[in-house]
């Protein structure tokens, strides 16, 4: 179990911050929650699901009989679209706010739930017009505006499965997603605002798509939103506008069974193949709504919410479209980057819109408090009432400076974790029930069964150990689009009957749990999951390189950043030139090869790599160097003076 520096002064931390009585009060969440759960964690389940709309109402609550795979609710019938929308609409809401939409250019516009309907309706007989039945897949290529969320709905609406892929990145990983996935369609648009410039999207999936390199796609639909010139394929093509704008508005929401497939979202492992993370209908929506309404206390004729993620990322999909819209609340969308025109746009955003609960991750929460309280304070903020964080571990100074600028020193705090693969949260305070400390994610939610083991397996009950999983959830992934067996070999081999989400963590004296992030070569870099092994495979693409190591290293704002080190081919290192002309270089190509978000911050041109006698690279003397730290123990390398050569170099300035 490797140990994390720091972590001991945590785990002494005593501050401890309630919920105020007048929140306590108008809590959604009571506290019979735990109880109830604990009591009968099924019926507990079957209970939330109920909550939900189905055709065909369910009889059987989970069927694990053929572990690790998971049915939940499995003969019940039920619409995701019809859950998010036309219940609303049928049960007189449709004239309540959805969406509030803010383009980062300025142009805003807005849809209630009614008018969504409408235009998920009509995107539906669109796409179904070009071919879409249930059960294809879709890529959803796409800039956050609302005709992203529209082209999900309206996806799942004909029980097709979405494949949505972050705009961020390139043709070749576009291309790798589309064929893994088979898609049929791609919607995408002519550009979307970010950092006040137009990103090119439909370049990108010409790119990925030309010579028939995804013989799978039949269509490609295009939203014109950026105003980019785009190149037009007649055999392909179709505008947004030209296809949707006419569609009629009448289209019934037909039922299907509760495990049939939602979407597909593309995660980085271990290995250099992003795994396509399978979820299914039913149990999804129940998890994602039950925790979206208590984890955040939604109270959804009042509160105006904003969860800053984008589309393309889980956090997107379980709390910007599925869990906001099943819980009928209004939210804001916002287009952009957060110092676009300047760093107050999310500040104007709360105060123009009076946001009452944001979510959001700790490198924004860092990059705000690095840059002074003096932003936020030119704002009225006050309408804020709960704050929520994911993605990595929130350091105790960025949770106080969020509480206090952000939260006006009231507001609770609800540090959630969770993954791709859990589709919704998992482990969080409850906002009007728990007394928080900062940095603590708390305790698992009421539900869910969680363990932190020892390297034997051994149930820890303080301490360090691996965070499992041990009892199946509604909203689990059923598995890795197209690989059975890599889903059990990756999750469910290293400790037998539970799942294993990658994750150290550790217990304090009160049974709180602090996560102390992933013990795998995942690396987080704000936020973004990315492989070790993706971007040296990428590195090692480039016809300079011999071999690549990459680690994740400390970084105050990003959590982690990526950090190479290289050994250049021996008959190129004259052609590949400085190493600060080679470092660009590479750099652009993984930005080329994964996409931008995946860019080293620092490669390194080593002469030898520290490895094994067996010849596994020792990452973790790497990120020694990587974190200018003392080298670790070298007496398990084959060659023990490796890494002498290599600091010896990086002394003599040699670096990036
Ligand atoms: C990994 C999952 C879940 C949405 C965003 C990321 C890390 C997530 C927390 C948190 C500490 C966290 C874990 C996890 N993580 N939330 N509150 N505290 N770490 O989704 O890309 O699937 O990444 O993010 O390491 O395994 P993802």
């Amino acid at each position: 179990m490797p140990e994390k520096s720091g972590i001991e002064n945590l785990l002494h931390e005593t501050r401890r911050f309630s919920p105020s009585s007048e929140f306590v009060a108008q809590a959604v969440a009571k506290p019979e929650l735990y109880s109830e759960a604990k009591a009968d964690r099924l019926e507990f389940w079957a209970k939330q699901a109920r909550a939900l709309h189905w055709h065909k109402p369910f009889t059987k609550t989970l069927d694990f009989s053929n572990a690790p795979f998971a049915s939940w609710f499995e003969d019940g019938e039920l619409n995701v679209s019809y859950n998010t929308l036309d219940r609303h609409v049928i049960e007189g809401r449709g004239d309540r706010i959805a969406i509030y939409f803010e383009g980062e250019n300025g142009d805003t516009s807005t849809y209630t739930y009614a008018q969504l309907l409408t235009e998920v309706k009509k995107a539906a007989n669109a796409f179904q017009t070009l071919g879409l039945v249930s059960g294809d897949r879709v890529a959803i290529y796409m800039p956050m505006v609302p005709e992203a969320v529209i082209a999900m709905l309206a996806t799942v609406r004909l029980g097709a499965i979405h494949s949505v892929i972050f705009g961020g990145f390139s043709a070749e990983s576009l291309r790798s997603r589309i064929n893994d996935a088979e898609a049929k369609l791609i919607i995408t648009a002519d550009g979307g605002y970010r950092k006040g410039k137009v990103s090119a999207l439909k370049p990108a999936v010409d790119e990925a798509i030309a010579d028939s390199a995804c013989p799978s796609v039949k269509a490609v639909v295009v939203l014109k939103r950026g105003g980019n010139e785009v190149s037009w394929n007649q055999n392909l093509d179709h505008w947004w506008s030209d296809v949707v704008d006419s569609a009629s508005p009448e289209h019934e929401a037909k039922a299907f069974g509760a495990e049939h497939p939602l979407f597909i979202l593309y995660t980085s492992g271990t290995t250099g193949k992003p795994k396509g993370i399978l979820h299914t209908s039913g149990g999804y929506l129940t998890q994602a709504t039950f925790t979206h309404k208590n984890v955040f206390d939604i109270h959804p004729t009042k509160d105006i919410y904003w969860c800053t993620a984008d589309v393309g990322w889980i956090t997107g999909h379980t709390y910007v479209v599925y869990g906001p819209l099943a819980n009928g609340v209004s939210q804001v969308i916002y287009e952009g980057t957060p110092d676009t025109p300047d760093w107050g746009r999310w500040w104007k955003i709360v105060e123009k819109y009076k946001v009452t609960i944001l979510y959001t991750a700790p490198t924004a929460i860092r990059t705000f408090m690095k840059l002074g309280r003096e932003i936020p304070d030119k704002y009225d903020l006050s309408s804020i009432r709960v704050l929520g964080s994911v993605g990595e571990p929130i350091n105790p100074e960025a949770w106080i400076w969020y509480r206090d600028v952000i939260g006006g020193n009231n507001a609770p705090i609800v540090d959630t974790w969770w993954q791709t693969e859990t589709g919704a949260i998992m482990i969080s305070p409850l906002p009007g029930i728990t007394a928080t400390k900062p940095g603590s994610a708390m305790i698992p939610l009421p539900g869910i069964s969680m363990e932190i083991v020892d390297d034997a397996g051994k149930k820890v009950t303080s301490g360090g150990g691996y965070l499992t999983i041990t009892e199946p959830w509604p909203s689990m992934l059923r598995g890795i689009w197209g690989d059975n067996e890599r889903y059990k070999e990756t999750y469910w081999s290293q400790h037998p009957g539970k799942y294993f989400a990658g994750d150290g963590a550790k217990l304090d004296t009160d049974g709180d749990v602090w996560i102390l992030g992933r013990v795998d070569d995942v690396m987080n870099v704000s936020g973004h999951r990315l492989s070790t092994a993706e971007i040296e495979s990428a590195l090692v693409s480039h016809p300079f390189v011999a071999e690549a190591a990459v680690v994740g290293a400390k970084d105050e704002t990003t959590g982690q950043a990526v950090v190479a080190f290289v050994i250049l081919r021996s008959d190129q290192v004259a052609a590949a030139g400085s190493d600060s002309d080679v470092s660009k270089l590479l750099r652009d190509h993984v930005a080329k090869e994964i996409g931008a978000i995946a860019k080293p911050r620092t490669i390194m041109v080593v002469a030898e790599l520290p490895k094994t006698r067996s010849g596994k690279i020792m990452r973790r003397l790497l990120r020694d160097v990587a974190e200018d730290r003392p080298i670790g123990d070298v007496t398990t390398l084959a060659d023990t003076s490796v890494m002498s050569v290599i600091t010896d170099k990086l002394e003599a300035g040699a670096t990036d």
